[in-house]
């Protein structure tokens, strides 16, 4: 059975700020219905972990409209145009809270892979993304931070918008599911990749959820979630090389495999 890494006590709750909830417009309301014609952005996409997300979800939804965001300009036009005309890069600043609004007024979705997560001490991305009522999925791995995050569940909520914490390979994936994993930038990708799309199919409901929780994922999406983010993974097995699980090989006799 898997081990669920929750270790510490939850924070007090945090010092909610009050909401300065802009209204979502139609078409983000419309777009967010369907998942079709979905625009996502990822911040740090010109980083390893957004990087590899935002090449998952190209391959899983090539339909997908994916903004690749950060400071570096090079790097961002560089990996938009390998992903394709659905693809281009926004030039942003996290720490710059009115640049970040702006930028999430025409998204469903917002990745946060902007890290590190260690010793930030505001959730601005999460706060930016309820204020413009965007759905929002981060990579955390710092414990504190993910418990700031989930201070601000009930806000989240009034403002009807589904975000999940710490939905990377671990604890997101790890947590959540049963399945053995090589922890690689690879599967990363495909496991945030993977959340993304439950978010964006309905899977999810409006709070600040960690992916263990029952009601921030349906259980019944968790099969085809584990689906997609196993694409980018290699299955451990006991005693077996990985090239003997991956591509079948015939035994010609005394050990000796083609
Ligand atoms: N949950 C998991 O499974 C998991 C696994 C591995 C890593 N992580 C976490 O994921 C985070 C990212 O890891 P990584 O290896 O991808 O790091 P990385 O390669 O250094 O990438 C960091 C990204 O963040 C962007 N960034 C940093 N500060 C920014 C700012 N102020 N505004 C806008 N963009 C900013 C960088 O873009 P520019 O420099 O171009 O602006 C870059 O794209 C880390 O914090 C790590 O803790 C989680």
């Amino acid at each position: 059975m898997a081990t669920v890494v929750r270790a510490c006590m939850p924070l007090p709750p945090a010092a909610v700020a009050s909401s300065s909830a802009a209204p979502s417009t139609d078409a983000q309301a419309q777009r967010r219905s369907s998942s079709s014609s979905a625009r996502v952005l990822v911040l740090g996409g010109t980083g390893r972990v957004g990087g590899s997300t935002a090449t998952a979800l190209s391959k899983l939804r090539p339909d997908l409209n994916i903004l690749i965001a950060g400071r570096n300009l090079e790097k961002g036009e560089s990996l938009a145009s390998k992903l394709g005309d659905e693809s281009e890069f926004v030039q942003v600043d996290i720490r710059d809270r009115n640049m970040l609004e702006e930028v999430l007024q025409d998204v469903d979705l917002v990745v946060h892979a902007a890290g590190p997560f260690q010793r930030e001490n505001e959730c601005t991305v999460l706060q930016a993304a309820i204020a413009t009522k965007t759905a929002y999925i981060d990579v955390c791995d710092d414990t504190d931070y993910s418990w700031r995050a989930k201070g601000f569940h009930e806000q989240a909520k009034d403002c009807g918008i589904p975000a999940i914490t710490t939905a990377g390979i671990y604890p997101g994936v790890s947590n959540g599911l049963t399945s053995h994993f090589y922890q690689t930038y690879q599967s990363v990708g495909y496991a945030t990749a993977a959340f993304v799309l439950a978010v964006l199919e309905g899977s999810t409901q409006p709070g600040v959820w960690f992916p263990e929780e029952a009601e921030g994922l349906a259980i019944e999406s968790r099969k085809v979630l584990l689906e997609r983010a196993s694409q980018g993974t290699t299955i451990f097995v006991m005693n077996k090389p990985s090239w003997m699980i991956e591509t079948d090989p015939k035994e010609v006799g005394l050990g000796i495999y083609v």
